[in-house]
Formats: C-alpha cells, structure tokens, sequence
C-alpha cells in the first residue's frame, strides 16, 4: 500500500524522506485508516531507518527482517531465500490459485490462500535446511496483513473485494481508483481489523494446526492472546 501510495505520489514517489505526519496524512485521507493505526504503522516503519536521529523512513528500509517484514509473505519471498522484497511472480500467482474462478474475495477463500503460503514457505525451509520464523509475531502481522488489503479495498465487515483490486494493488502497485475502488465511508478502525483476523482464523479449516505451530497450542489460546496482545503489541509497536 506505502508503495502504491508512493507510485500515486501522494507519498513521495522517490520512496525517500517519508516521515511519520506524511505517512499519518496519507493513510487517512487516502485511504481512510484510522489515526490510531495510521500512527503505529508509521512509527513503527521510522525506527526501520538505520539512523536512530532520523524523523523519516525511506521505502527500501522498511525491509528490515524482523520489525514488520517476516517470512510467509503473500506476494515476496521469505529472506533465507534471499530477496525478501521484491514482486515474486512466482509465489503470487501460487497465492492467486487458491481463488480459481472466483471473482471476489471472500473470509474463506482469504485465509485458504494465506495457509497455503504458510505451508509452501514452511515446506521450502524444510527442504533447504533453513531456519522458518513464524511465530505469533509472524502470526498477527501475517492475518493482519489480509485483514488490511480486504478492509481497505472493501467493506471491512464482509471480507469482499473484487480479484481485480487485489491484482491491481499487488501486481501494479497503485490502488484501484480506475477500477471503481473508493475509501471507506468510514474510518478503518483495530476493531474492523481485529473483526477481520477473527473471521480469517475462523474461517481456517487448519486453525487448530496452526495454534499450536505458533506455540498456543488451541484455538482458544489464539484468540485469547489476539484479544490481549493485539490492542497492546499496537500500542507498544
Ligand atoms: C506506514 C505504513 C506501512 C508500512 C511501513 C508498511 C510496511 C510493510 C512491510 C515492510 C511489509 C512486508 C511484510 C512482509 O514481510 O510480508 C508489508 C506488507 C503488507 N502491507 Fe504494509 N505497511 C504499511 C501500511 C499498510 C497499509 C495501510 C496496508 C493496507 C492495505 C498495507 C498492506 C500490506 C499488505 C497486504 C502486506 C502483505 C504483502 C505480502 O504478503 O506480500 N500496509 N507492509
């Protein structure tokens, strides 16, 4: 989204000299986030800059292993293999399988795709006798980033967006205003996020798998620690 944002040069399109206000600024006039988010996200992406005095980020910091970039990305490849940044052709149109014929998204279709991506990347390390990093950091983030893309390109309560926006914001980089997409009426607020992850997790055929590869062991223990830690890992990122 910060890169389609920068393509629309509603954020600079030199990816340089991003401070955390024209983040702010951008995220809810453009596409309606909530402050609050809007605020953690940005704060969050200037400490990626290497220069601690620093009051900006530039894009091509914020690939920094471990803040927000993790393993398991939709549309990137995992950074044991190498480039953890740039459009993986590959691995997105692996992702985009999961959706066949479908013309939208949908809460199950979502989470399908992400689990398989989970699988795909978890299978790869294996093989290459690599270390996998997917805990319930790489957990939230990983929902939390499909939570985002279906809010913010669609109503945030139904988990609907046409492919086509989805493509548009992945493939080209740019949001799908030609396309038809408007900004929420309403500001995108960690409730409608928070609804999105439990929709996703709900709607995961795996979810109990999964629970206990990030070390909760239940379902109930994911939800649980969602409801505690996210309200504070936002706060606190
Ligand atoms: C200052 C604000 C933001 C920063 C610094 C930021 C940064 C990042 C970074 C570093 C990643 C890579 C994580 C990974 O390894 O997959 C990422 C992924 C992602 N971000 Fe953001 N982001 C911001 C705001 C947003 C917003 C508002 C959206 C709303 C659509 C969004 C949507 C996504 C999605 C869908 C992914 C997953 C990409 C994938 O799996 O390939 N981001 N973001």
């Amino acid at each position: 989204m910060i890169n389609a944002l920068a393509n629309h040069y509603i954020l600079p399109h030199s990816g340089k000299g991003i401070t955390k206000a024209m983040a702010v600024d951008a995220l809810t006039k453009s596409i309606n986030l909530d402050s609050s988010i809007a605020n953690v996200f940005a704060s969050v992406a200037v400490t990626a800059n290497p220069d601690h005095s620093a009051h900006y980020f530039d894009l091509d910091q914020v690939d920094k292993h471990g803040l927000i970039e993790h393993d398991v990305s939709l549309s990137r490849n995992d950074i044991a293999f190498g480039d953890n940044h740039s459009f993986d052709k590959s691995i997105w149109e692996k992702v985009m399988e999961t959706y066949g014929d479908a013309a939208e998204t949908s809460f199950e279709l979502a989470s399908k795709a992400r689990y398989g991506r989970l699988m795909a990347s978890k299978k790869a390390h294996k093989e290459a006798g690599k270390d996998f990093e997917y805990g319930i950091k790489e957990f939230i983030l990983s929902y939390g980033e499909s939570a985002l893309f279906l809010g913010s390109l669609g109503s945030p309560k139904e988990g609907k967006i046409p492919l086509e926006y989805l493509r548009v914001l992945f493939q080209d980089e740019r949001v799908p205003y030609k396309e038809g997409w408007r900004p929420s009426s309403r500001p995108i607020t960690q409730s409608d996020i928070s609804h999105m992850i439990f929709s996703l997790i709900a709607a995961n055929e795996h979810k109990a798998a999964e629970a206990a590869d990030v070390g909760l062991g239940t379902v109930h223990a994911v939800t649980s620690a969602l409801t505690s830690i996210l309200p504070s890992y936002c706060t606190i990122m």
